[in-house]
């Protein structure tokens, strides 16, 4: 079966990166990014190819080549349902804030509603695709609902997550370590289905890359990949605080750790805690799965994961708090990064949301600069959190456009996010220009303390 044409539902981190890269290695496809976000859209579709609304290392290129010519973002949803011989369902599965599963569960009403859309507008067979991220058996809901529309279409759904890193979206779609794909392979037309979306990997994917199982492995395979990555980023995090009392450096220790090949080097980098869309509405999705089926010690073991991570972001905020003299209130503290990682414009979960906010509780005043992030961006944030009013924060906090304004006058400097450029900073000014004492806080473990030391910082690294 040859695949002419594809409709993408989302036109989000995942949607419009991985619609990009297949645009362009398949000119022979046409593409369609539909989702019901104006504004995305038409930021997508802005002439100046720079303003997508997605910042990835190399994406603005791609959308540049193939935009127009067989890559199209609409918000004609239903035109490209009707269209496409093939359907991925890239829209967002974030946790559950109402009813059962309330903080835990997934929340699939925007999955569900898609399902809705194509029994309604299908007139021909086609293939759906889970590209979000959703709870194991999810294709048998959708199959449910897409089954009984009695309009005779078939359709075959396959499971088909989406393991890019952000910051990285662009190098990890060209040269993913691995491509899953799960369908019905134990029926013809379910393995007909299959072929179909590996022959479109396999246009640039090596053949031994792209793996095939059953829709239940596929679902279930992404919710661990997420969960095991977090838990060695929660394992690290919990020797940088043993680290800290004991004289030992986090560094050295993931260095020696990560140097035996059973372990490997990766995802052992101490951090303030992870953030992001994606590691903790997972880990609780698969803590919320395994407590319906009963399995409460499996539950609790990655629960912990998340307690983990909760515990990390808050005692770096009590450790600024506790160095300057117990109380922060009145004093200004510049935050430096406000993304949840370098190289990205997302700031969803990010620990500096968290961190700040713990300050505010203080009564702190906070100057944010982060290169790729917006004011109103940040008030969002803290907005959305819910404690404290929207006049509080616009009062307290302040964002600004250059790392050297926002520290001036600070009495600390925290550290939330590793940009590149936070360490080619003229750290001698910014130190010129502070309070004294100096409080520098590093959460990533980015910069070179000893320097710091010298300029005459007081310097905090986590887990050393
Ligand atoms: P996102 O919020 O950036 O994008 C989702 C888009 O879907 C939004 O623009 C929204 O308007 C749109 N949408 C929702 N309902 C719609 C509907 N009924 N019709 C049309 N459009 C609709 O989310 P994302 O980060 O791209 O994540 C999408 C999924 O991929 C999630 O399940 C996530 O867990 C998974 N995932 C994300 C990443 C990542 O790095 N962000 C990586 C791997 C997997
Ligand atoms: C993660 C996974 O890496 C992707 O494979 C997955 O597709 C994606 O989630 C998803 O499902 O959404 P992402 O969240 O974009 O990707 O970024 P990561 O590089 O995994 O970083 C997540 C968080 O962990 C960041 O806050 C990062 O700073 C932190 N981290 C990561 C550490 O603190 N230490 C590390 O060693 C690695």
């Amino acid at each position: 079966m040859k695949i002419k044409n594809i409709c993408c539902i989302g036109a989000g981190y995942v949607g419009g990166p991985t619609m990009a890269v297949i645009a362009q290695k398949c000119p022979d496809i046409d593409i369609t990014v539909v989702d019901i976000n104006e504004n995305r859209i038409a930021a997508w579709n802005d002439e100046d190819v720079e303003n997508i609304p997605i910042y990835e290392p190399g994406l603005s290129d791609i959308v540049k080549e193939a935009r127009g010519r067989n890559l199209f973002f609409s918000t004609d949803v239903d035109a490209a349902i009707d269209k496409a011989d093939m359907i991925f369902i890239s829209v967002n599965t974030p946790t559950k804030t109402y009813g059962i599963g309330k903080g835990m569960a997934a929340d699939l009403k925007y999955i569900e509603l898609c399902a809705r859309q194509i029994a309604r507008v299908a007139k021909d067979d086609k293939i759906v695709i889970e590209k979000s991220t959703l709870p194991v058996r999810t294709a048998a809901a959708l199959k449910n609902i897409l089954d009984n529309t009695g309009n005779g279409v078939k359709y075959q759904i396959l499971s088909n997550p989406e393991f890019l890193a952000e910051g990285t979206a662009v190098q990890d779609l060209l040269n993913p370590d691995r491509v899953l794909i799960g369908g019905d392979i134990d029926t013809e037309k379910g393995q007909e289905a299959v072929n179909a979306l590996v022959d479109i990997y396999a246009t640039w994917i090596p053949q031994e890359n792209i793996l095939t199982t059953n829709v239940w492995s596929s679902e279930l395979s992404k919710l661990t990949a997420n969960a095991f990555l977090a838990q060695r980023v929660s394992s690290i995090n919990a020797m940088s605080e043993l680290c800290e009392v004991t004289g030992a450096d986090v560094g050295e220790v993931s260095r020696a750790v990560g140097k035996d090949s059973r372990i490997g080097p990766k995802f052992l980098q101490a951090s303030v805690g992870f953030g992001g869309s994606c590691f903790q509405k997972d880990i609780l999705n698969l803590v919320y799965i395994s407590k319906t089926f009963g399995l409460n010690e499996v539950a609790d073991y990655w629960e912990q994961v998340i307690i983990m991570n909760d515990h990390q972001k808050r005692r770096f905020a009590e450790k600024i708090v506790k160095t300057l003299y117990n109380t922060v209130a009145g004093k200004k503290i510049a935050i430096l990064g406000w993304a949840f990682k370098k190289d990205t414009n997302d700031t969803r979960e990010s620990a500096a949301i968290y961190v700040t906010d713990y300050l505010l509780n203080e009564q702190a005043d906070i100057v944010v600069y982060d290169p790729k992030v917006n004011k109103e961006q940040v008030f969002a944030d803290l907005e959305y959190l819910g404690t404290h009013s929207s006049e509080e924060i616009r009062e307290r906090v302040q964002v600004l456009t250059s790392a050297m304004d926002a520290t001036r006058e600070a009495h600390a400097v925290a550290v939330l996010t590793e940009w590149d450029e936070f360490q080619e900073l003229n750290w001698q000014k910014i130190y010129d220009s502070m309070l004294k004492p100096a409080f520098l806080f590093d959460g990533r473990r980015l910069l070179e303390g000893k320097s710091k030391r010298k300029i005459g910082f007081e310097y905090y690294s986590i887990g050393s």
